[in-house]
């Protein structure tokens, strides 16, 4: 989808579907008091003259204009152009106006329905915010920008596990304009926790590492020199779950798609950092396996060696995204990482206490934590801090290895999990972030993502980079 800001009137530019807030802005473009009353959320006015009219009721917040705009683009069934008419009387400044609209434009025009047959129904290609400053055409591009690669990382996790494998995932990535990419085979790298837990299926896994580089001669923070920060991104991508010899619930395996949400953040996270161009050197870390039953799967209780060289003890083969992440966090340390982040669909506990609005984040950086935490909050992937403490430590202590992966414990989950990864994290920054409960969304919470993958993460990553870059995001 096309996003467009003109100062022109939303009647004069061909629009399919003309979109307003309620107010006078409504009543000037011909709608009736009633139309404004009805607006719960979209009411449509049939006019004498012109396009259809969306009235659009808003939450008064900025999430409510990202909803507003992409209820419009949905409201619109016949495709074409949806124009919208910029209300200067909401509190928010024409810029963050822009911003909400164009995001909630792209966003609201993803469609997960790709496996159906027939023609596909007519999407809105242009989204244009009319009465409206043209010099905030950037503003309008970044944002839409962001939306696009958000939207790339909702496909990939609603793809189902037979179309996106870890060498589907590496492919699409691989393709990516201006990133340097590798697929790394595990066995032969020695990432001996990733090889045991993709060696239980056919499909062999892969590290898939995507590398951004800052454009020569840029000047900011991140910008190259040796005492540049350098970023790494480390993502979670078990393209199906089943829980190995741990057999999930038929509930719960069906979910398990979506396994590989964290690293699908990441991918697309780089391609938008590259296509910004930001001044700062990125590194994208996405080990990607399955994780089957089989005669080759993991046995319980099985001791495997990881790349940093720790022996663990699987008391839990469905604790295998630890396992995948500590391979990934030593090899981010080994190739140079400054600040790393990671961010997986970890445990199900972490759904059970914070629902499907906010993922949790650890650190022992309090600063670092912060960082991600706000990061997130300002872009819309809402990201709450999370405890560690040293004394979880003794719960993964294993009787026959270095350290056990799930404790004997039936509580503290996601604490447990973020602890045995600080054991690979190494020195420097490190925040971990579980994103189980907004990564799927069963249903629709009401915002402009509707139900289905969220795209959780990419909007956070980009900003997170953005700010550490030095540069302003808008
Ligand atoms: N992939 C699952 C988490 C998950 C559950 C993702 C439901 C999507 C929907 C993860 O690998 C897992 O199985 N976690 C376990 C950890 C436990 C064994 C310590 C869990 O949360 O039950
Ligand atoms: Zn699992
Ligand atoms: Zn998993």
């Amino acid at each position: 989808m096309v996003i467009e800001v003109t100062s022109a009137d939303p009647d004069t530019i061909g629009a399919d579907l003309v979109a307003v807030a309620p107010g006078a802005q409504a009543s000037a473009l011909g709608a009736p008091e009633r139309a404004v009353a009805d607006a719960d959320p979209v009411a449509i006015v049939y006019r004498q003259l012109g396009a259809p009219l969306a009235v659009v009721a808003l939450e008064p917040d900025f999430d409510g204009l990202r909803t507003g705009a992409a209820r419009a683009v949905r409201a619109c069934r016949r495709g074409g152009t949806v124009a919208w008419k910029l209300d200067e009387s909401l509190a928010f400044t024409t810029a963050e106006q822009v911003r909400a609209l164009a995001e909630g434009a792209v966003l609201g025009g993803y469609d997960g329905r790709r496996w159906r047959s027939g023609e596909p129904p007519p999407a809105v290609e242009r989204f244009v915010i009319c009465g409206c400053d043209e010099a905030l055409t950037p503003v309008a591009d970044r944002a839409a920008l962001v939306a696009r690669w958000t939207n790339t990382a909702r496909e990939l996790v609603d793809a189902p596990a037979n179309l996106i494998s870890p060498a589907g995932l590496a492919e699409r990535a691989v393709k990516f304009d201006h990133l340097v990419s590798e697929t790394v085979d595990p066995v032969r790298a020695g990432l001996g926790a990733l090889a045991a837990v993709g060696g239980s299926s056919p499909i062999p896994p892969r590290l898939i590492v995507l590398r951004h580089a800052p454009p020569r001669g840029a000047g900011g923070l991140g910008a190259g020199g040796s005492d540049s920060p350098r970023l790494s991104l480390i993502g979670k991508a078990v393209t199906f779950d089943t829980g190995g010899y741990f057999l999930k619930p038929q509930s719960d395996i069906l979910r398990q798609k979506a396994d590989m949400a964290g690293g699908a953040a990441v991918v697309a996270a780089l391609g938008a950092i590259a296509e910004l161009d930001l001044p700062l050197s990125v590194t994208g870390i996405v080990p990607a396996c399955e994780n089957m039953l089989s005669g080759t799967a993991i046995r319980p209780t099985d001791v495997i060696t990881t790349a940093a060289g720790l022996t663990v003890e699987v008391t839990n083969p469905d604790a295998e995204g630890r396992l995948i992440l500590a391979d990934a966090l030593w090899y981010a340390r080994r190739d140079g990482a400054t600040h790393i982040v990671d961010l997986a669909t970890l445990t199900g506990a972490m759904r059970a206490g914070m629902g499907d609005v906010y993922a949790g984040v650890f650190s022992p950086d309090a600063d670092w934590r912060d960082a991600v935490v706000q990061a997130g909050n300002a872009t819309g992937d809402l990201a709450w801090p999370w405890p560690l403490h040293p004394r979880y430590r003794t719960l993964i202590e294993s009787t026959v290895a270095d350290l056990r992966n799930n404790a004997g414990t039936s509580f503290g989950f996601p604490i447990v999990a973020a602890t045995f990864l600080q054991q690979f994290a190494g020195d420097g920054p490190w925040a971990h972030v579980d994103m189980l409960g907004p990564a799927l969304l069963d249903e629709d919470r009401g915002d402009a993502l509707g139900a289905g993958a969220s795209g959780y993460g990419v909007r956070m990553l980009v900003e997170l980079a953005t700010r550490l870059s030095g540069e302003a995001a808008t």
